[in-house]
């Protein structure tokens, strides 16, 4: 594909001056948003989050015919722990009884010690990643390797924490996480 067809392919459009492009539809793929390309957003979270942000609503009669019982009680148990509700101010590292409940999910997948101290919570992951490279980068000689093909956060926060060089290595290269030696020498 040419660098011209690159970027109609990038724009979503499937043809150009009558020159029909050999596909019909274009997903997008970049950002990895699951609900962009149609799944549904996960129904037991929103209604767990609405009871939190709205804990008034435990009291009414009718909550038991407008949420399920099992998010009822999965409301209740994180309110029990949670002093002042949402939306006041948490630990700085997130709500430790989020953070309890990811150190129990941690531990049971991966079979691997977890504590709530060890976990800091982010509103998504950009804002870990980008904390991470700021720590990472003093002044422009500092490298960040960074796997291509790249989401773009990550070359734009090297960018901006004044990291200069960016390594780049092919994931699908065989030769692994090594960088090639043009690679490590730009
Ligand atoms: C590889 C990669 N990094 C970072 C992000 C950013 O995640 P968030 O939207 O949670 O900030 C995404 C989102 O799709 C991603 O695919």
């Amino acid at each position: 594909m040419s660098s011209l067809s690159c970027c109609f392919f990038a724009a979503g459009i499937t043809s150009c001056d009558g020159f029909e492009f050999p596909f019909k539809k274009v997903v997008f793929a970049n950002i990895g948003n699951p609900q962009g390309i149609g799944q549904k957003p996960i129904t037991f979270v929103r209604q767990v989050l609405a009871l939190l942000d709205y804990p008034e609503l435990l009291e009414q009669e009718a909550v038991s015919t407008l949420f399920p019982a099992d998010v009822i009680s999965r409301a209740k148990e994180l309110l029990s722990e949670i002093p002042g509700g949402t939306g006041a101010y948490s630990e700085s590292q997130g709500l430790l009884a989020v953070r309890k409940r990811i150190a129990d999910f941690i531990e049971r997948r991966d079979g691997v010690p977890s504590s709530p101290e060890q976990i800091f919570l982010t509103d998504g992951a950009s804002p870990a990643v980008q904390m991470a490279l700021q720590l990472c980068i003093k002044d422009p000689k500092d490298a960040i390797m960074v796997p291509v093909p790249q989401y773009p956060l990550y070359q734009g926060s090297v960018n901006l924490f004044e990291g200069h060089t960016v390594v780049r290595e092919f994931i699908f290269c065989p030769v692994g996480w090594r960088c090639s030696q043009r690679e490590e020498s730009v």
